[in-house]
């Protein structure tokens, strides 16, 4: 196993590139599968989630060749089985289970299991198949998928929870529903940009798809689709989690290759915050401000402030001398990394979904666990400001989800090692 060892206080300054989102290029991948045909994804980061799927498509019968960021897929014949062996490493999996729907139409896909954020259920990946006229069966830990050409047809339904819409639900619908005969509209739809570009992906294969980006996607089912090539979007969360750092230490940063438009909801409270931003075509500038004000944020579907963006906020109030609030909606639970953070001195109250966080306080390095992607960002986070050394066990959560992050906060002069243990 590694970990990465955080020497703190070492100036932050520079410019950094984005890579490709981790979480389009996902339900990317896993639509290929609905074709034939051979398709060309770009810019896909090299993160071992990335990988993972890039394994699961090779398994389930695709041909795949991946060099430097491009991903060639040419799914001719495909398995309708996805186990749990072959699931059960990473939750972002079970968007398999829509174009295995919409291409075979019969299919088992195993059920993931839950996560240190949540028991994160797949009900309303069901309900939209179901709607679709799909037949569901689960048992034995197994999604069993059967929706005969008869009765798969679109349909209206509406995909919002408790907590707001689904993201990968709304993926695995979309790409089913795009062979679904007839009209879908899916109500409560999660507008992320991901799912927007994964929409304008299947666009090109030929999919018929309006409305993605809002909450209501409407859907003319189409006979088959063909290859097509693509170039996933800037990650934001990787944007964000290098604002918040440009924001904590040293003399400014600029992160370039971004869009700034996915990034309004991080960049305003920012800028509420004092922080300097200055936002250009494709790139955000950001510098720390001693008299910066603290934040009261509550995560929210987009274009509300993200959840994977609240834990690297918790990092960046520990430093901004004033009383911060962070309220989680999306994944009430999230807050693994608070422990962590109060290990290394943070003043951190969380009562229920809602952390208080006094910042300004000393605090100083120590071994902490990584229990999460993005919680682990926020430990680094956190290491680069603190003083002392600042270990951070578990690093392979990091490697599921930033592209070489300690050699990015490197190029911009903080000092890190990555070390086997
Ligand atoms: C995606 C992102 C993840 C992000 C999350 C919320 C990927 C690969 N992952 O995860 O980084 O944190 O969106 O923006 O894109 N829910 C249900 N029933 C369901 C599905 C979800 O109740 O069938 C609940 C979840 O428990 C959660 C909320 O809905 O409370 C949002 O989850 P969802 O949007 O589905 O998360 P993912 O798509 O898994």
């Amino acid at each position: 196993m590694e970990k990465l060892i955080v020497h703190g206080g070492s100036p932050l300054k520079g410019r950094v590139n984005i890579s490709g989102s981790k979480n389009s290029s996902l339900p990317i991948l896993a639509a290929t599968l609905l074709t034939k045909d051979t398709c060309t994804i770009r810019r896909v980061p090299d993160l071992s989630d990335t990988n993972y799927m890039v394994r699961i498509l090779g398994e389930l019968g695709a041909e795949v060749e991946r060099a430097s960021g491009v991903v060639v897929v040419k799914a001719e014949k495909i398995k309708s089985v996805a186990p749990y062996d072959l699931v059960r490493k990473m939750r972002a999996s079970i968007c398999v289970l829509g174009p295995l729907t919409g291409r075979l139409r019969k299919c088992t896909v195993s059920l993931p299991g839950g996560c240190v954020i949540g028991d994160r259920p797949v009900d309303l990946h069901l309900k939209g198949l179901e709607a679709l006229g799909a037949e569901i069966l689960v048992e034995g830990g197994d999604i069993r998928v059967n929706a005969p050409k008869k009765t798969f047809k679109g349909s209206t339904m509406n995909l919002m929870g408790k907590h707001g819409s689904t993201v990968l639900g709304t993926d695995n619908i979309m790409m089913a529903a795009v062979l679904a005969k007839g009209t879908t509209v899916i109500e409560g739809a999660a507008a992320e940009p991901e799912v927007e570009d994964l929409a304008n992906f299947l666009i090109k294969m030929g999919a018929k798809i309006e409305g993605a980006g809002t909450n209501r996607i409407v859907i003319e089912g189409v006979k088959e689709l063909h290859g097509a090539e693509h170039t996933v979007i800037p990650d934001r969360i990787e944007a964000g989690t290098f604002l918040c750092a440009g924001a904590m230490i040293g003399e400014g940063i600029t992160i370039k290759r971004v869009l700034p438009e996915h990034l309004k909801a991080v960049t305003d409270v920012l800028k509420k915050c004092g922080f300097p931003v200055e936002i250009g075509k494709d790139s955000i500038s950001i510098a720390p401000n001693p008299a910066a004000k603290g934040f009261d944020l509550t995560t929210l579907c987009y274009p509300g402030f993200p959840t994977d963006m609240q834990a690297q906020f918790c990092a960046l109030a520990c430093v901004i001398n004033d009383v911060s609030t962070i309220t989680e909606t999306i994944f009430p639970q999230r807050f693994m990394h608070v422990a962590e953070m109060k290990r290394m001195g943070a003043d951190i109250d969380l009562q229920g979904a809602t952390a208080r966080i006094r910042g300004g306080v000393k605090m100083k390095g120590a071994p902490v666990m990584a229990s999460d992607l993005r919680a682990s960002a926020a430990l680094v986070l956190a290491g680069l400001v603190t003083e002392g050394r600042t270990d951070v066990n578990r690093l392979y959560h990091i490697d599921r989800g930033y592209e070489h992050l300690d050699d990015k906060l490197a190029s911009l002069g903080a000092q890190l090692e990555r070390v086997k243990e």
